[in-house]
């Protein structure tokens, strides 16, 4: 048959493939994934759940962080005695800093691997260790392993694990993105309600077809942020600080902090570390210093900036500035003790279905929370569906490139498919 248009027939074979193929995608949880074609890494996070009580390092081990990056991340107090021993309660949410990369055309984290213990299942060190952060399939694929069911015990597994840079802005703003993994009580409003943005804001981002979305999907979110100009040459380059957050830097030497509105504002840090000078050339001001001086014209402000942490040398900028208004006192975010419970707030999702919680901790998560087939997309019910092949539903997807199109492709699909009499 010649090629022209096609006929009905083939019409049907073809969307017929396109089901399935979809399909196969739909029935796992989604994740937000950004192509990306330079080697540049910028800061992301991770939002983490504790599976169970961790040491500070226990938890900063298990992704192979610095432990005080980790508590300022938090807004933990880092001079608080002993901090790194301190237990973290389970199911307390966490941020948790990591650098993202560019691997084989995709933004991820493959800096986090994960010895195995005895009686580790992939499900378990995918669903519980991590939190649904990874599948059980991309670990498997991510460390060539042809049978999950034999692992031996200490083997070294890389955890690939979910991150996005997009450009370090949202909205042209400076922001920095936290991969979120979706819990059964979440809404996108209320997801959108909690980190202070709009629910067309998170669906531009995760290019989600509608506000619906599952359990186990994992969402970039994006914080509003402050971005350094460090130079290239700085081991801190690109350093971005969330919101009402810190960052500590410069071999534990300087933290920055972001306080809503203003610009990064960095200090000594409260550690006491033996660091290079902080004080700035041809002043007697140090790190994070202002000083205001009113005149007839306004206010004169200088300040002793920080400039990034250039070949184990912290670089300070001294400026001033003419304002019409003298500055107040500059605020830093407050910090806290390092939790020892699991109040209310910190636990994003209220209730934990019974049954999630206790147990071993090492085992993995009750069948209760697979994924349903159900979708944020309503296809019509396959018969083939491949739902609950695997717990928390490992991403097959044929091609990570087009995840992220993949809601709107089966939108503008079903559109077509309203047309074609099938099933
Ligand atoms: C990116 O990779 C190229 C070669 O793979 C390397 O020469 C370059 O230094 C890398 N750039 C960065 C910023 O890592
Ligand atoms: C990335 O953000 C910078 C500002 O931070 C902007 O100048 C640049 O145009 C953006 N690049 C892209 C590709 O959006
Ligand atoms: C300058 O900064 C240092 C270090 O943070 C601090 O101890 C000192 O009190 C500051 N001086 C002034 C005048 O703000
Ligand atoms: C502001 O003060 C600094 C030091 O106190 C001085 O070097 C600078 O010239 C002043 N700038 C103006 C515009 O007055
Ligand atoms: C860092 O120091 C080394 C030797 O001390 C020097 O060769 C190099 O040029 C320095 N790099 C920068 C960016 O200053």
């Amino acid at each position: 048959m010649p090629l022209g248009k096609p006929t009905t027939a083939s019409f049907v074979v073809v969307a017929t493939v396109l089901l399935l193929l979809f399909n196969a995608a739909v029935v796992t949880p989604k994740s937000t994934i950004e192509p990306c074609s330079n080697n540049d890494s910028c800061n992301a996070l991770l939002g983490y759940t504790l599976y169970t009580d961790l040491k500070v390092s226990e938890l900063a081990a298990l992704f192979q962080i610095d432990p005080i990056v980790l508590l300022s991340a938090n807004s933990i107090d880092i001079s608080y005695p002993d901090v790194e021993s301190h237990i973290l309660p389970s199911q307390l949410f966490l941020k948790i800093p990591i650098i993202c990369s560019c691997v084989d055309g995709i933004r991820k984290s493959v800096a986090t691997h994960y010895k195995t213990r005895p009686s580790d299942t992939l499900s378990n060190i995918a669903d519980a260790v991590y939190g649904g952060l990874v599948s059980a399939d991309q670990i498997k694929e991510a460390n060539s392993i042809s049978d999950p069911s034999v692992l031996d015990v200490g083997q070294n597994l890389v955890v690939p694990l979910p991150c996005t840079c997009f450009n370090g802005t949202d909205n042209f703003l400076p922001a920095i993105y936290m991969s979120y993994v979706v819990r059964p009580v979440d809404t996108l409003a209320g997801i959108a309600a909690r980190y202070k943005t709009t629910t067309t804001d998170l669906m531009g981002v995760n290019a989600l077809g509608n506000a619906a979305i599952e359990d186990g999907d994992i969402l970039a979110i994006p914080l509003p942020a402050c971005a350094s100009n460090f130079p290239r040459s700085a081991s801190d380059y690109a350093l971005s600080v969330p919101n009402g957050g810190y960052a500590i830097t410069a071999d534990h030497c300087v933290e920055c902090s972001c306080t809503a509105g203003s610009r990064l504002y960095c200090q000594p840090a409260s550690l006491s570390v033996s660091c290079s000078s902080m004080q700035c050339k041809s002043s007697n001001l140090m790190l994070g210093n202002v000083t205001v001086q009113q005149s007839s014209a306004g206010c004169n402000v200088t300040s002793c900036g920080y400039g990034g942490f250039v070949n184990g040398t912290i670089i300070t900028t001294l400026s001033s500035s003419l304002q019409p208004r003298c500055p107040g006192p500059q605020v830093v975010p407050p910090v806290t003790a390092p939790p020892t419970v699991v109040s209310p707030d910190m636990v994003l999702a209220p209730a934990p279905s019974p049954g999630q919680l206790g147990g071993s901790p090492m085992a993995g998560l009750p069948s209760s929370v697979v994924p349903s087939s159900g979708s944020s997309i309503v296809l019509p019910p396959a018969a083939n569906g491949p739902s609950g092949s695997s717990i928390n539903g490992a991403c097959t997807l044929v091609n990570p490139l087009t995840t992220s199109f993949i809601s709107i492709g089966l939108v503008l699909f079903l559109k077509v498919v309203k047309v074609v009499p099938f099933l």
